[in-house]
């Protein structure tokens, strides 16, 4: 005999007069005193009503009934009779009961610490509810968070299998290659003062598999990156690592845009529709990001020319910077709602960022008042015109060097529109950013550090600038963003030994250093490199917006905390002396007790 004829998620009228046996944990338990104990007995798949009367079981089992408790695990037997109370709707088995003649109980929950409840949770710490993820997890939404990261590796590897991509492993223990963040490191037993580095992501690995004839590679992987884990981050995460031969960047935009669209089409049945491409530059200009969040208005607009009329000291020298622009957002029918503590909070996000302050001022039926109102006099007319201004609206303002006034604007307009609630939670809005620079300058490291990484290639027209103008170098990369939301991001590589060695050197890298690092990478790329490229998308973010969610965590099945911790396991925990004396590896700290 089977443990079970059925789950709990499965019976319905139809099955009515047959027998059932169903196994899982009891969600509720009500005795009514009469001679009747109801129990919902609950598994993945659902809930399933059972009763147990007096009146048709014995003794013993009834006796068992009125045992058992919450998050018990059982097995239930007896005949499936349509529901006597009436009805549930809410519930797929909500038209039949167990009227429940058998009764075995695997094990007990032992005064479980928290309830598996999509209610209560909310009220839980989210530090208790890690703590005991094993509970927490039979909650019905993390069931469909699992199901759903499920459905989304299926249709993944179905969907690339079918374009002809080769699912292929890459190791775990690697060379230390550096992708922008920290990696964590593992010792050599075998190699004393060696380390190995965990991935940040199969990059290189997925390269040489072109360079090996491999054509198009997919990988559902582990990423590594030993960085502070934030709300849409975790130091150990998971890509849908691609890469393709013989492709330009549109055909990888096209493949992967049908991906996209089909995720979304058949896990949410929503039409995502076309997705614009929108150039670097632009996005800055207008929405000041570069992972725009298109779903409000609130553009950037540049009013430099007009402001440049007056003599307002923060105007001036901001002008006066290289590329130094003064930027404006208009927030309609705002003056009232924007409060000065409100606006203060702004100021604190637009610092946060880089920028020195947020020049703000509001429209009356007078013309503009408060804030710089008295500054901007001059150029009252000008200015009302070109921002097509009504009374009631708010003027908040950027001046700074180009990137620094978009960047922080765009984080001021981002906080303005939560606030404000301009945000259309119900629209979906994708887009690629295209044509990003190279490089970016690092003031603090004093040199060029790579906006992608160090493998990808600048567009061929800008090959002839890496080295003699490295900051008006545009890059083959683009970025996939859902909601303001980074869910992918690739490139075309570099193919070419000479190029690699080139943009190494502009990165800062010396020629010995070149080598000791990137030696195999560069032997490879010479012994017949196709022209190729990929993308990566964030597996985590992507269930994100599957589940709406805005905490990765919620997604993940063991997640660590922001502090890095798996509370369940403890981990990372202290290892014994053994373990170290064998790695030759000594702690300068004492073990750190949190
Ligand atoms: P990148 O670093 O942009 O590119 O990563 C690709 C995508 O992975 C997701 N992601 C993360 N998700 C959760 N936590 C993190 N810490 C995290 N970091 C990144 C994002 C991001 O868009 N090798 C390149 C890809 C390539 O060029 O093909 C890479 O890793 O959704």
């Amino acid at each position: 005999m089977p443990m079970r004829t059925h789950t709990c998620g499965e019976l319905r009228s139809s099955d009515v007069n047959s027998d059932a046996t169903v196994c899982g944990w009891v969600n509720t338990f009500r005795d009514q005193g009469k001679g009747l104990v109801f129990i919902d007995i609950r598994d993945r798949t659902g809930l399933t009503q059972a009763v147990f009367d007096q009146e048709d079981c014995e003794a013993e089992v009834m006796e068992l009934a009125r045992s058992l408790r919450r998050e018990d695990v059982v097995q239930i037997g007896g005949r499936v009779d349509p529901r006597e109370g009436g009805k549930n709707p809410k519930l797929d088995t909500g038209e039949i009961e167990i009227r429940g003649t058998a009764l075995k109980v695997f094990s007990r929950s032992n005064n479980p610490p928290i309830l598996p409840d999509d209610h209560e949770a909310s009220k839980i710490a989210e530090d208790v509810r890690l703590r005991h993820r094993y509970i927490d997890l039979r909650r019905p939404t993390m069931q469909r968070t699992l199901q759903m990261r499920h459905d989304l590796s299926t249709l993944t590897r179905e969907y690339f299998h079918n374009l002809g991509f080769l699912e292929v492993e890459t190791p775990l223990l690697i060379k230390s290659t550096p992708e922008g963040a920290r990696d964590f490191i593992v010792p050599s037993r075998v190699y004393p003062g060696k380390w190995y580095a965990l991935p940040q992501s199969p990059q290189i690995f997925k390269q040489i598999l072109m360079i090996a004839g491999c054509d198009r590679y997919m990988q559902i992987c582990k990423c590594l990156r030993d960085e502070d884990p934030r709300a849409d981050r975790q130091a150990e995460f998971t890509q849908i690592d691609l890469e393709m031969s013989f492709v330009d960047r549109d055909e990888i935009i096209k493949i992967m845009t049908g991906f996209v669209r089909r995720v979304f089409k058949q896990l949410l049945g929503l039409d995502l529709g076309q997705i614009p491409k929108i150039p670097w530059q632009l996005a800055l200009d207008k929405w000041g990001a570069d992972r725009p969040d298109m779903r409000f208005e609130l553009h950037l607009q540049d009013i430099s020319e007009i402001v440049a009329k007056t003599d307002f000291k923060v105007f001036q020298s901001a002008l006066a910077k290289d590329r130094g622009v003064v930027k404006a957002i208009r927030i309609p029918q705002s003056a009232d709602k924007l409060s000065r503590k409100i606006i203060d909070q702004l100021q604190e996000t637009a610092k946060l960022h880089g920028a020195g302050g947020l020049p703000w001022t509001k429209v009356t039926e007078n013309g503009f008042e408060g804030g710089i109102a008295k500054f901007i006099e001059g150029v009252t007319d000008e200015l009302s015109a070109a921002l097509e201004v009504e009374p009631g609206d708010t003027i908040l303002m950027g001046c700074d060097e180009w990137l620094k006034a978009c960047e922080s604007l765009g984080q001021v307009r981002l906080h303005a529109a939560r606030h404000l609630e301009l945000i259309d939670t119900t629209a979906w809005k994708a887009l690629w950013v295209v044509d990003f620079p190279m490089f970016r300058w690092s003031e603090d490291k004093q040199r060029w550090l790579s906006e992608h990484h160090p493998f990808t290639a600048p567009i061929p027209e800008d090959i002839h600038k890496l080295e003699s103008d490295p900051g008006a170098v545009v890059s083959a990369g683009y970025d996939i963003i859902l909601n303001g939301s980074e869910i992918g991001g690739g490139s075309i590589r570099i193919h070419d030994t000479e190029v690699q060695n080139t943009v190494f050197r502009v990165l800062g890298l010396e020629e010995e250093d070149m080598r000791e690092k990137f030696g195999f990478l560069l032997d490879a790329l010479s012994q017949g490199a196709p022209p190729h490229g990929g993308v990566a998308f964030g597996l985590d973010r992507l269930v994100m917006l599957l589940m709406s969610t805005d905490n990765i965590r919620d997604v993940i099945a063991f997640p660590k905390t922001q502090n890095g911790a798996d509370l369940m396991t403890e981990a990372p925990g202290p290892v014994d002396d053994e373990q170290l004396d064998e790695l030759k590896v000594q702690c300068t700290e004492p073990v750190a007790t949190e």
